[in-house]
C-alpha cells in the first residue's frame, strides 16, 4: 500500500467522521506495532511523525519500509511526516526515501526567510505529491533536544498567517496559540480566539504543537476552531518509559524482554485510542 500524504489521509479522516488527524511521534520501534493497533481499533488512519533524532537513530529506510510494511498487513492508511525540520538538505533527503509529508520549519527567521525556505521546500515536494507543514510564531518548551524559553515564545498574528499563507500556500500551519512542546508546569492556555481568526484568515489547516497535556475539552475545542493536525509526543515516551521503569525493575535478567515491554506498548495504544477518541 503506498503511503498517504497529509491532504489525501485527511480526507479518509473526514470520510470517517474524524474533524482532525493526530499525529503521533514514534520514538522507537518496539512501539510501533501498538500505533497500528490503535489505529485499527479505532478504524482511524495513522498519522507517523518522525523527529530528526529518531530518524537518525532509526535510519530512514527501517523506518519507510516497516511503516509501509505494517500499513499493508494492518490495512491502515498512513502517512509518515517529518516532524520539524529546518536543513532543506534533510528535508530532501526524507522525501526521496519515502516520507510522504514533511515540516520545514522556519519560525525562528525572520519572516521573509521563513517565506523563502518554504516556497523552496514547497518547490521540491509537489512534483512529488508530498505535502509541506510551515511554521509561524515560535512555540515554547523542549523538543528533540532543542529549547526555545518561554520568554522567547511569540503567538501567531493573524495578519502574518494571512500574508504568509498567500505567499507559500502550505498544505498546513503549525501556530502558537498558547501550547508548549512538552511537559506543561501548570495547564495550557490556549488562544481559541486567536486561532479561530488565523483559520479564517487563511482556510487552512492548521496545526497545534504540544498536545502533551492538553486538557480533552481544550483540545475538542481546538479542533472546532479550525486545528486539523495535533502532534502529539512526550505522552507516548512518558508512558513507555514509566511502564519499563516498573518491569524492568522487577524483573529477572534471565526473563524474556518482551514481558517487560508488552505493558510498555499497551500504554502507547491506549495514549493513541484515548486521543483518536477526541477527534471524531
Ligand atoms: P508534545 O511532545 O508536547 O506532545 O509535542 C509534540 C509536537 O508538537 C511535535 O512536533
Amino acid at each position: 500500500m503506498k503511503l498517504y500524504n497529509f491532504t489525501e489521509l485527511l480526507q479518509v479522516a473526514k470520510q470517517r467522521d474524524f474533524k482532525a488527524l493526530g499525529s503521533f511521534n514514534l520514538h522507537c520501534l518496539e512501539m510501533l506495532p501498538a500505533y497500528f493497533k490503535a489505529a485499527k481499533a479505532t478504524n482511524s488512519p495513522l498519522m507517523i511523525q518522525i523527529s530528526t533524532g529518531t530518524a537518525k537513530y532509526l535510519g530512514h529506510k527501517l523506518l519507510v519500509d516497516s511503516i509501509r510494511s505494517l500499513s499493508e498487513s494492518e490495512d491502515v492508511p498512513t502517512c509518515l511526516h517529518l516532524d520539524h525540520c529546518s536543513d532543506l538538505a534533510a528535508i530532501k533527503f526524507a522525501m526521496d526515501a519515502g516520507f510522504s509529508s514533511v515540516m520545514y520549519d522556519g519560525s525562528h527567521l525572520p519572516f521573509e526567510e521563513n517565506i523563502a525556505n518554504t516556497r523552496e521546500v514547497i518547490g521540491m515536494a509537489r512534483p512529488r505529491n508530498i505535502t509541506v507543514e510551515a511554521e509561524l510564531g515560535a512555540i515554547g518548551g523542549s523538543e528533540d533536544g532543542k529549547c526555545l524559553a518561554m520568554s522567547d515564545m511569540a503567538f501567531t498574528t493573524v495578519e502574518e498567517a494571512k500574508r504568509f499563507v498567500e505567499e507559500t500556500h502550505p498544505d498546513m500551519l503549525a501556530v502558537s496559540v498558547g501550547t508548549v512542546h512538552g511537559l506543561y508546569t501548570g495547564k495550557a492556555e490556549i488562544q481559541h480566539q486567536r486561532l479561530a481568526e488565523i483559520y479564517a484568515a487563511t482556510q487552512t489547516p492548521l496545526v497545534l504543537h504540544g498536545g502533551t497535556g492538553v486538557s480533552d475539552e481544550d483540545m475538542r475545542q481546538a479542533v472546532q476552531g479550525g486545528i486539523e493536525k495535533v502532534n502529539v509526543g512526550t505522552e507516548m515516551n512518558v508512558q513507555w518509559v514509566g511502564e519499563c521503569q516498573n518491569t524492568f525493575s522487577k524483573g529477572k535478567v534471565n526473563d524474556s524482554v518482551r514481558n517487560f515491554l508488552v505493558p510498555a506498548n499497551d500504554a502507547v495504544r491506549n495514549v493513541l485510542m484515548e486521543k483518536i477518541a477526541l477527534f471524531r
